[in-house]
């Protein structure tokens, strides 16, 4: 093998390289370039676990509001309560702490009397009316009112029927529930239901109310089968009373200093893709729900069902409620009701 001829692979190699290089760079720059760096990041609290409906409602959101604005507008979803309980959130967001948010509306009602009408207990005859409401002219206007409060109502998620679970003895009766220590929400008109049904109301926040039911520092709580099974109280009370006293949408709320910061084409952006959000995430309500039943009832639940005659009782001791409200908020009942029984 001649000299010249080792020179020239030599040069034609190092030639290959050197363009290898190149191309590596270029591909590295071209890619960089494609990276947006967001102009907002915006945090989203839930207080859900990470594969309940709700969060995987919110992270739906994050990512069509990421993909419709060329990744310009972050939402960075934070389950699992780690943003702190729904009152110190509803708190953070009027001063600037936590952008968006999912919350029950029995927290935020706390705030905004008029939203109490939505959660009165035995209010809607199921889900289906209870949607014809949400979907229709009074859920838009209801979703309105968060503004007196710094808050801007962005959709509607569902939650399904809550229901009655004890402990130590189970609830078959209105009798049975006199004087019964039961956790409510952070929340009057929970307050004021369980007081109705002759129970003695005990406010706890979400995440402590298993440890409540494990200590028997109350006799018993209520939610929907989704949460009871997600927090796992099945396993601190094992009867569960299907009573189906109140249905309570969730909410999806923007901190209004954070909607003030958007151009209009942004809010826009945010109210379609929460909406949107909102029907996937009641597909999933859907089978959670069941799911969350099965589950329960696998491990040693029972599960108590009123007959019509005893559930007639639980409603007519809440009515002292309805004529508590009728003179405030008659019309927009009267409305309600009337699209039931379609
Ligand atoms: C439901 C709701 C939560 C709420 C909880 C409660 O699970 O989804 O947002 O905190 O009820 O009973 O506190």
């Amino acid at each position: 093998m001649g000299a010249g001829n080792y020179d020239r692979k030599s040069v034609l190699f190092e030639l290959g390289a050197a363009a290898v290089i190149l191309l590596a760079a270029v591909l590295f720059l071209f890619n960089r370039k494609k990276e947006v760096v967001p102009e907002y990041v915006f945090s989203y609290a839930e207080n859900q676990t990470k594969d309940y409906p709700t969060t995987m409602g919110g992270m739906r959101f994050a990512a069509l509001v990421e993909e419709r604005t060329q990744g310009r507008i972050r939402i960075q979803v934070q389950s699992e309560g780690q943003l702190g309980s729904e009152t110190e959130v509803i708190r953070q967001m009027r001063y600037g702490g936590i952008d968006f948010a999912r919350i029950s509306l029995a927290q935020v009602a706390d705030y905004i009397p008029e939203m109490k009408v939505l959660q009165l207990p035995y209010l809607y005859e199921d889900a289906s009316h209870m949607w014809r409401v949400l979907d229709g002219e009074i859920g838009e206007r209801y979703l309105q009112y968060p503004q007196q409060y710094d808050l801007i109502g962005l959709s509607w998620y569902d939650a399904g029927a809550r229901n009655i679970y004890c402990s130590a003895k189970p609830v078959r009766t209105l009798e049975d529930m006199q004087g019964m220590h039961i956790r409510v929400q952070e929340s009057e008109m929970m307050s004021e239901m369980m007081t109705a049904l002759g129970a003695i109301p005990v406010k706890i926040p979400y995440d402590q109310v298993y440890a409540a039911l494990e200590r028997s520092q109350v006799d018993g709580a209520e939610n929907n089968w989704s949460s009871y099974e997600a927090m796992q109280h099945y396993e601190v009370a094992k009867y569960y009373t299907v009573d189906e006293h109140i249905r309570i949408p969730e909410i999806q709320v923007c901190a209004k200093h954070t909607w003030e910061q958007l151009s209009e084409e942004d809010r826009e952006i945010i109210l379609e893709c929460a909406k949107e959000s909102a029907l996937y995430e009641r597909t999933l309500w859907t089978e959670y729900e069941k799911t969350a039943r099965k589950t329960a009832l696998e491990n040693q639940v029972e599960e108590i069902v009123l007959s019509a005659e005893e559930k007639r009782k639980f409603q007519d001791a809440v009515q002292l409620i309805y004529d508590r409200y009728e003179a405030d908020y008659g019309e927009d009942i009267a409305q309600i009701r009337a699209l039931g029984a379609q």
